[in-house]
């Protein structure tokens, strides 16, 4: 049986950092370090084989294990829904999910029926306002930039991700209600952990003892 284990990062900030928490788990990343273009990074003296994936398809790739093991925001998580096991919660990449608009909407969102959202996450905006508070909204997907939307009219609210909250402060934004914080997560594909549990659980765990330590 092939044992190899693949990681699949997610290409930018989240990959270099799961990098270098792997590493400090024990685990050798030299070949996921390369300077490259290649999108497939294997080091055949740990068996390790990383693929650089768009955030957004690492879900993709570890449901249908293509890769056993995935490094992904909770926020891609959400949005995608996809079935595989959420392991650990990573810690970096931290950041908010939040409904944000204009100052003065603050403490009257509800004064607003029929609500027109702006957002990268349809999924987590129609869970939230049509799952959780029973309203129904009209979303309208963008795909960067989505603070643009209530300054221009195209939207009255937007659902995004909240960092330092500068982008908001300088369009003249606030967050009227977070939704969820989000961070790095890793993530397993449901047959590897148990077909590869004899390399999977010692990762987990050293990366867990890491997280512990660090
Ligand atoms: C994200 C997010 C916000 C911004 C928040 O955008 O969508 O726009 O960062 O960060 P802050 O609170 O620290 O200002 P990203 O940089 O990913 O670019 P995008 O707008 O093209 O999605």
């Amino acid at each position: 049986m092939n044992k190899t284990l693949t990681i699949a990062l997610s290409k930018g900030r989240l990959a270099d950092q799961a990098i270098e928490l792997l590493e400090r788990a024990g685990y050798n990343c030299e070949a996921a370090k390369e300077k490259t273009r290649k999108l497939i990074l294997e080091d055949p003296q740990t068996g390790m084989r990383f693929i650089m994936a768009k955030p957004a398809d690492v879900p993709t790739y570890v449901e249908y294990g293509a890769a056993d093991i995935g490094v992904v925001g909770k926020d891609t998580l959400l949005e995608e829904g996809r079935q595989l096991y959420e392991v650990i919660d990573l810690g970096f990449g931290a950041c908010r999910m939040c409904v944000c608009g204009p100052n003065e909407l603050k403490g009257r969102l509800d004064s607003i029926a029929n609500k027109r959202i702006g957002t990268k996450y349809p999924r987590i905006a129609r869970e939230y306002f049509e799952i959780k508070k029973r309203e129904s909204v009209e979303i309208i997907k963008l795909n960067g930039s989505v603070e643009l939307a209530p300054l221009i009219g195209l939207a009255d609210i937007i659902v995004d991700i909240v960092e330092s909250g500068r982008t908001l402060e300088e369009n003249g934004l606030t967050v009227l209600e977070t939704i969820a914080p989000i961070s790095a997560r890793m993530v397993v594909n449901r047959v590897s952990m148990k077909m590869k549990a004899d390399s999977i659980n010692p990762l987990i765990q050293a990366v867990k003892r890491q997280l512990q330590e660090g």
